[in-house]
């Protein structure tokens, strides 16, 4: 960057004379286009449920869900990520490759609403769906290694991803963080005849208290141990940059890194050194410390939620999955 003329030819303040003037120099910008809005989809409910600890959300029946995403899809909001809750669970997470499992019937559903109007992003894990609440398949019990177990976990993704292709997905994401996801779902995808699938993968994804509201929503919380073992270390930057590009390397189409607003050092590496298209998602501890606060009256939630948005732009992110989607796009 050149050196600016010092001061008094330099007055950065001629530019923030007038709204126009600010607006016409904004190096960030914020459409409903750049935002992906995640949704829970519940079994065997008639009515949505309502998820306490972020207010304005639920786990919706079918019918709920295609009524959101059909406003969502109104309000100019280009991208869908959905988790489902299924009604039950077990040691394999059986129910995330039914056929006629529950994100599998919405993702036909809203395919048949929506057809290309809005991007069908499936979150790729196991966690809602096993009993264990581990985003992987456990080692045999007083086995020499306890834990998860990467590769066994990696043919369970496998089938996930090809049955959420061919119920409609337009895109699948690995969010799992084992070793090796996003090659092993490429072939995977590769094989099945949905080359032409992207895989938008969960590149840096956190071990964060940050999740803590989204347990409720999507009923998938560890039932012992915590992530720790698959998911990142805070205090790492520089092994972000390494596993997005893992993920670039193993043919990820767009890298994720996750949460967002304290991260923003790390998608910012990330978006400069794997160059490819860069998400962050915005998650639900975020989303519910700004409504809490705003119901005080501590802060003003419209003002911090755009200003929250625009900060994760600014950093590198092409694309923001947020819980706040439906009510920036309202306002954008
Ligand atoms: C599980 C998953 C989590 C989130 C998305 N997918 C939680 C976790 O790792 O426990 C968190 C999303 C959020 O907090 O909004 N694979
Ligand atoms: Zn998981």
């Amino acid at each position: 960057m050149l050196t600016p003329p010092p001061f008094p030819a330099a007055r950065p303040r001629r530019l923030r004379r007038t709204p126009v003037l600010r607006e016409l120099v904004r190096e960030a910008t914020l459409g409903a286009g750049d935002l992906a809005a995640p949704l829970f989809v519940k079994e065997g409910v008639d009515e949505p449920v309502p998820i306490g600890s972020m207010p304005g959300h639920h786990q919706h029946s079918l019918d709920s869900l295609r009524k959101e995403a059909a406003e969502l899809a109104a309000l100019g909001v280009r991208a869908l990520l959905l988790f489902g809750v299924p009604a039950a669970k077990d040691a394999d997470g059986s129910g995330a490759d039914a056929h006629d499992g529950v994100v599998q019937r919405a993702l036909r559903a809203l395919r048949a609403d929506l057809g290309e109007e809005v991007a069908l992003v499936a979150d790729l894990c196991l966690c809602e769906y096993t009993d264990h609440g581990h985003c992987g398949v456990l080692r045999p019990a007083g086995g020499p290694v306890p834990g998860v177990d990467n590769d066994a976990t990696l043919e369970r993704y496998r089938a996930i991803a090809v049955s959420q292709a061919a119920a409609g997905a337009h895109v699948v994401a690995p969010s799992g963080m084992m070793d090796g996801q996003v090659a092993a779902v490429r072939a995977a995808l590769d094989e099945a005849g949905f080359a032409d699938t992207p895989v938008l993968a969960y590149a840096a994804k956190y071990a964060s208290c940050l999740y803590g509201p989204f347990r409720d929503a999507g009923e998938g919380a560890p039932r012992f141990g915590d992530r720790t073992g698959y998911q990142m270390d805070p205090g790492n930057g520089d092994e972000a940059v390494r596993e997005a590009l893992l993920d670039a390397a193993e043919g990820a189409d767009i890298l994720m890194v996750k949460p967002a607003t304290a991260y923003l050092d790390v998608l910012w590496r990330v978006k400069r050194e794997a160059g490819l298209p860069t998400a962050a998602y915005c998650v639900s501890g975020e989303y519910a410390m700004v409504k809490a606060a705003a119901e005080r009256g501590w802060v003003d939630g419209e003002r911090a939620m755009l200003e929250l948005l625009t900060s994760i732009r600014r950093a590198g992110a092409d694309l923001i999955v947020t819980y706040f989607a439906r009510e920036a796009a309202a306002l954008l």
